[in-house]
């Protein structure tokens, strides 16, 4: 099996015809479809998988826990019509570099393990890298099992309707401590690739970043007799932080997004009554994202205030920044290096489970060119020819550190 024929069995799965994106969603019909790929893909390569109390997938090649695992892959979940490559990218590279090592005869003196996280976007229950996050104990899990999705159920439910134990959920410090270090290769969400002519760069690490949930709470009236001046909008003073976001991110050289919004009541002739809206911020170092959410923070309280509206702000997830492993950057580096390519080290404003587990175990990544950077989008791209140098270097690093 090369990269083209693991990728496209995987491809149709979780797909909208009309979008061309993909809403491959925790413990929906679409995951349940990925996580069969999955082991259907580890069984003809021969390796077993396992689901582990957190509901992330693991595929070995050889015995867990006899020695220190190199653990490559990625996570199989998008966000609402996402694109082809985010996350899937990884698993499938992953499994295609097994395939590489198993036709090289490669024997690992350690074992190899791939790995699909759970619930890595977030897009269903709102904390991303949950999987990662549960397994490391970065989350509480009481917390955890009662995020609820749009429709309220909440994580745990999801879980068990899936055939998962959920009350199992939690830190696994015997799975993470069998981890000697892991790769996590994935499609760039930026063109610096591009701009260097590379097809393939390491991670030197993550920006910090997080997610806050605005509620502004006004009064519904109707469209068509109520006076301006007897208003209490909710969507206005929601507007105009939305618009104070964009300022305050280029005053502080960083980054801020309102993607999702929820109005209420949602009727074109009701004034609205509440907006429900998730700010997605990040920035270079952790003093000047405090700094964006709080102008952010006080730029709704002056909006809600100008409009008669209340605004509640609170904190849903937070990533610190991670700086890889220098020793296995370094590593990797040399490896590449020694195939003819010295690649760029770059580092990402975008989240990855990699950057969560780098708390707790050696940790790096892989970047393949994205010719347009674009990504979180069904128009997300990566060239076939890349793909394939992602997989060399991926199989490349792999023999190196699981070699004797
Ligand atoms: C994950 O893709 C994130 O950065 O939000
Ligand atoms: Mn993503
Ligand atoms: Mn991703």
């Amino acid at each position: 099996m090369n990269f083209t024929t693991i990728w496209e069995r995987l491809l149709p799965i979780g797909r909208n015809e009309r979008s061309g994106g993909y809403r491959r969603y925790s413990w929906t019909e679409a995951d349940m479809a990925c996580r069969a790929w999955f082991a259907r893909t580890a069984s003809s390569l021969g390796l077993r998988t396992d689901c582990d109390r957190n509901g992330n997938l693991w595929a070995w090649w050889g015995r867990p826990g006899s020695e220190q695992a190199v653990v490559t892959g990625s996570h199989l979940d998008s966000v609402p019509d996402g694109g082809a490559f985010d996350g899937p990218l990884g698993v499938v590279s992953a499994f295609a570099a097994v395939a590489e090592l198993r036709a090289l005869d490669f024997q690992p003196a350690r074992p190899i393990a791939v790995v699909a996280f759970a619930e890595e976007e977030g897009a269903r229950f709102g904390v991303a890298c949950l999987g990662s996050r549960l397994m490391t104990g970065a989350i509480d899990p009481a917390t955890a099992r009662e995020l609820r999705d749009g429709d309220g159920v909440s994580l745990a439910d999801a879980m068990t309707a899936a055939g998962r134990n959920a009350a199992l959920a939690g830190p696994d410090d015997e799975l993470v401590g069998q981890i000697g270090a892991l790769v996590e290769l994935h499609i760039e969400q930026g063109r610096a690739l591009d701009g260097l002519s590379a097809p393939v760069g390491i991670g030197a690490g993550i920006w910090p970043h997080g997610r806050w949930r605005l509620d502004f709470t006004g009064r519904a009236d109707h469209a068509g007799t109520t006076r301006l001046a007897d208003r209490r909008d909710a969507m206005l003073a929601f507007a105009a932080t939305a618009l104070s976001a964009r300022d305050a991110a280029a005053e502080c050289a960083s980054l801020a997004t309102f993607g999702k919004v929820v109005a209420e009541p949602g009727a074109a002739n009701a004034i609205c009554s509440a907006v429900h809206a998730w700010l997605d911020a990040r920035a270079a170092d952790e003093a000047t994202l405090d700094r964006l959410v709080g102008r952010i923070g006080e730029a709704a309280r002056q909006a809600a205030g100008r409009h008669g509206v209340l605004m509640e702000i609170n904190r849903e997830s937070f990533s610190p920044a991670v700086s890889f492993d220098p020793v296995l950057r370094d590593r990797m580096a040399g490896v590449l290096s020694a195939e003819g390519s010295v690649p760029p080290l770059l580092p990402t404003g975008a989240g990855h489970d990699a950057g969560v587990l780098a708390a707790r175990v050696p940790a790096g990544m892989l970047f393949v060119r994205n010719p347009t950077g674009v990504s979180h989008s069904p128009a997300e791209h990566a060239e076939l020819a890349d793909c394939e140098t992602g997989v060399a270097a991926l199989t490349a690093v792999l023999a190196d550190l699981a070699g004797r």
